[in-house]
């Protein structure tokens, strides 16, 4: 058995006392098959002043005239974009201030729409699952534990990370002012820069969650979170990361690369990915501080000027600022946060059977995705001072990740997520709801399942993620879940079993060794039978109580 799995294992028998678990090695190795969606803020060729003026990003995946979206090739077409106008929960009260208000349609109302098996900005790629010339090829990716990879994978993993916050996006640039002045002071020079492929990732996390700028002198409105505390928490993220993925598949020139996860429910209080060889251990110079050994600590952070932000109006860029700060299980005046979560808060989790439940809020009760994310208990009851799952192994960092508008900068934040994303499959897979269970309105803003995705491009919706990943997203999760301890009437309730059937065995053992010897007479016989049913019968109601408990 691999080290990992073993110390799962042993976690848990510690916790539940000598009885064995059943185990349930739940191997996702699925079938992969075809899928739908897409890519990417904006196409570096939308961002001129005559294509922010006209409201259309549809360029050409070969570059030619008349050939927008590929429709030359049949490729796709350019469509007006629908955008979802359905009610929002009250959390934002504000109408027409923000720019990410019906994303994308401040920005740009016509975009590509490719297809059968086409996809991106341009309709020059494939659906997520394909690949090939004419993307007819099934291809799928497996996502597995990095404590399990060996150490040439790790390095190459790390390398790989590296090279991605240093390697400028070949397509995508960012919008670095509101779009009331996007075209500049003169009214002719876009407000975009080029971005690093690994800054993009920390962008569109800040953007999601930047507060509202309602004007110069006036506090900007801070209960708006595209992300986070809906029901798009889920499929949010699950989407950023296959946009990660897929950018450094293409840096790598590797379809295979798989972004591996950190199974952050361990307990305890020690951060095993925070080593050179992976995520970087603890400085000796500075417990705040990553070690020189490892090449974060050469890692400059985006996105930390909240000051600016907030006061002029203007939106984070790529300049690098502070280093990467964690100092896991630090947070010594919150000790509840000094501890990992247990493999049975996943367990737990993952018994849940409703997605989400009103007001889809981070006050959720008994929701999947409100207890997955870390706001309730994790057994799904709603408790404020609560923070579990996803959460604390955020807060558990104490530093860079654990802080919304950064958290991405710390590259540990890649491999927490795809834990979250491989719980929330799990959790797909076994319950297999449907769409219907995703809320269709009143989830706050952005959260609804037509919602589309900010600040993704082209536009994706929550319900596009809302779906299986191995057969339709195009990757697995190698994962062995902890599987539930016994119960204390379980536990009563096999140890009477057993109680009954050694009496049961016995007695038959006797009674056919008296039968023997008493073959023929009655009185013999009689008595000692029914004795053996009357205590069997008394049992049998004992027993009965104890598996209703169950
Ligand atoms: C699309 O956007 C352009 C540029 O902002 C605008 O002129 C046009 O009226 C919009 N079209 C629709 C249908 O909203
Ligand atoms: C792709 O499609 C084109 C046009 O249908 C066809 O000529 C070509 O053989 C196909 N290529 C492959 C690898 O299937
Ligand atoms: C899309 O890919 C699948 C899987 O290879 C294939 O079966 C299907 O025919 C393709 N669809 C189109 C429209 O090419
Ligand atoms: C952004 O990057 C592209 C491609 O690397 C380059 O052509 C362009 O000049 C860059 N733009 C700026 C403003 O640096
Ligand atoms: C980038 O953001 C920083 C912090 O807000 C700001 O000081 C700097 O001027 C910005 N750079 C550009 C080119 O806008
Ligand atoms: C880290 O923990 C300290 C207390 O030990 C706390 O004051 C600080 O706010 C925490 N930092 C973050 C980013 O959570």
């Amino acid at each position: 058995m691999d080290p990992r799995g073993g110390s799962f294992l042993f976690g848990l028998r510690t916790r539940t006392t000598m009885h064995n678990h059943r185990q349930l090695c739940l191997l996702v190795m699925v079938a992969l098959n075809l899928t739908p969606l897409i890519l990417a803020q904006f196409p570096r060729e939308c961002v001129t002043p005559v294509g922010l003026r006209s409201g259309q990003c549809c360029p050409s995946p070969t570059g030619v005239v008349n050939d927008e979206c590929g429709s030359a090739t049949g490729r796709g077409q350019c469509v007006s974009i629908s955008a979802d106008s359905r009610r929002h929960g009250p959390q934002y009260p504000h109408d027409g201030q923000d720019d990410r208000e019906r994303w994308p349609l401040r920005f740009f109302n016509r975009t590509c729409r490719c297809n059968g098996n086409f996809s991106g900005y341009n309709c020059g790629r494939c659906r997520h699952g394909l690949t090939g010339p004419n993307c007819t090829q099934s291809i799928s990716v497996v996502r597995r534990n990095v404590m399990q990879m060996t150490s040439a994978e790790k390095k190459a993993f790390v390398t790989a990370l590296d090279m991605a916050k240093r390697t400028v996006h070949p397509d995508l640039v960012i919008c670095t002012r509101r779009y009331q002045e996007v075209l500049g002071p003169d009214g002719n020079t876009p407000q975009f820069e080029n971005i690093t492929i690994y800054n993009y990732f920390v962008w569109t996390h800040y953007y999601s969650v930047s507060k509202t700028f309602l004007g110069a002198g006036q506090a900007s409105f801070g209960g708006v979170d595209f992300s986070h505390e809906g029901p798009g928490f889920v499929t949010w993220h699950r989407f950023h990361l296959l946009q990660l993925e897929r950018d450094m598949q293409d840096m790598l020139g590797d379809a295979s690369f798989a972004l591996p996860y950190w199974d952050f429910a361990i307990g305890g209080s020690e951060c095993d990915v925070c080593t050179d060889d992976l995520l970087g251990a603890r400085s000796v110079f500075d417990v705040n501080s990553v070690s020189p050994n490892s090449i974060f600590s050469q890692w400059r952070v985006i996105c930390e000027s909240v000051q600016d932000y907030d006061t002029l109006g203007t939106i984070c860029n790529n300049s690098e600022t502070s280093p990467i700060r964690r100092n896991p299980a630090g947070n010594v005046a919150r000790p509840m946060v000094q501890k990992l979560p247990e493999p049975q808060d996943v367990v737990d989790c993952l018994d849940l059977k409703t997605f989400d439940t009103p007001p889809y809020y981070s006050t959720s009760s008994e929701s999947f995705r409100n207890t997955i994310e870390g706001y309730s208990a994790p057994q799904g009851g709603y408790d404020p001072v609560v923070r579990s799952l996803h959460n604390l192994a955020h807060l558990f960092l104490n530093g860079t990740g654990g802080q919304t508008h950064l958290s991405p900068n710390d590259p540990i934040f890649v491999l927490l997520h795809t834990f979250t994303d491989a719980i929330f499959d799990e959790w797909l897979r076994r319950h297999a709801p449907g769409e219907a269970v995703y809320p269709e309105e009143n989830a706050p803003i952005g959260h609804n399942r037509q919602f589309n995705m900010v600040p993704f491009w082209p536009p994706v919706t929550n319900a596009e993620m809302f779906v299986s990943a191995p057969g339709n997203l195009g990757y697995t999760y190698e994962v062995t879940w902890p599987s539930r301890p016994y119960t204390v009437s379980e536990i009563i309730t096999i140890v009477i079993v057993a109680v009954v059937l050694i009496v049961l065995v016995g007695s038959g053992v006797v009674a056919c060794g008296m039968r023997a010897r008493f073959y023929g007479t009655t009185e013999g016989l009689e008595p000692l039978l029914g004795e053996t049913f009357r205590r069997y019968s008394e049992d049998d109601r004992r027993m009965e109580k104890s598996q209703s408990v169950v």
